[in-house]
């Protein structure tokens, strides 16, 4: 279980004991609801966190302050996660069109992931959890962030209970894109490009497809998310603000996961 006090001040950094921050408690994952399989659990769960903005609009807050609700929900969900054996989670922290939000949004989320992982990154290791971060090295990224993030991904590189991938100005278009212009720069010939060699050219070829999508907040797209990826994922939509998503929903939307009859394109059996 995680437990820990959380504060994080508007820029994404931690604030002063008595500033005007954000506070927020780890609390630990629900219980375990007895119709969900252990036995079936999907290899792989991604997660469109959406909503933070709305969430603090709702209560009369600045949209950052719906992030920083965010990353308790984040850590209430990797605490289920481990809890029922999940071996990868991959979450939405940033795409390439973010850059298209406020430059004041977009400071803070670079600060605000930064700090994330300086903050968490003892404790995933501990808790035997990978971190890695998939996405387009980009000059707009600061130093010290890419910095933070390469040393979470290194401390944590050996561990395999789970893997928590951060897709950080990550665009599956973009991701394909790259994946053609290592095709091409390795000299490959057209009779010898298929899915196995796109595949083997994505950010991480270890990552299994992910079984299951959840995206929160009432929204039925992709935004651009993992799309060589999901072609057979089964995709579940919560209406429920990110910050508001906890453990139990992630369980929720495995236990329909598991009712879904998964065909491939063939016949059922
Ligand atoms: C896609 O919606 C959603 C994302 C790229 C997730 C963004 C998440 C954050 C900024 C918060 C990260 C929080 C934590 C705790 C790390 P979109 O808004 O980019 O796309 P849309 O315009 O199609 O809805």
């Amino acid at each position: 279980m995680i437990r820990r006090a959380v504060r994080t001040g508007v820029d994404g950094s931690p604030a002063s004991p008595n500033g005007a921050a954000a506070f927020s408690l780890d609390t630990p994952a629900d219980p375990v609801p007895a119709e969900l399989d252990r036995r079936r659990i999907p290899a792989h769960v991604a997660c469109v966190m959406d909503g933070n903005g709305r969430w603090a609009a709702g209560r009369g807050l600045a949209r950052t302050d719906g992030h920083i609700a965010g990353e308790e929900a984040l850590f209430n969900v990797v605490d289920g996660a481990l809890e029922i054996g999940l071996r990868w989670l991959t979450v939405y922290a940033f795409s390439t069109e973010n850059w298209r939000r406020p430059p004041d949004e977009v400071r803070f989320l670079m600060n605000f992931n930064e700090n994330l992982l300086s903050r968490r990154r003892d404790e995933l290791h501990r808790r035997g959890v990978r971190i890695r971060i998939a996405g387009r090295p980009d000059r707009r990224i600061p130093r010290h962030v890419r910095r933070a993030m390469d040393e979470a991904a290194a401390l944590t590189e050996r561990n395999r209970t789970m893997t928590l991938t951060l897709a950080f100005n990550y665009g599956g278009r973009a991701e394909i894109v790259d994946a053609v212009r290592a095709l091409v720069a390795d000299g490959v010939s057209p009779n010898r490009v298929n899915e196995k060699a796109i595949s083997s050219r994505m950010y991480f070829p270890d990552m299994p497809d992910p079984d299951l999508v959840i995206r929160t907040s009432g929204e039925y797209r992709l935004s651009n998310f993992l799309l060589w990826e999901l072609a057979y994922s089964e995709l579940v939509f919560s209406d429920l603000l990110w910050p508001d998503f906890r453990s139990a929903n992630l369980y929720e939307a495995i236990v329909e996961f598991q009712r879904r009859n998964r065909r491939y394109g063939g016949v059922e059996p």
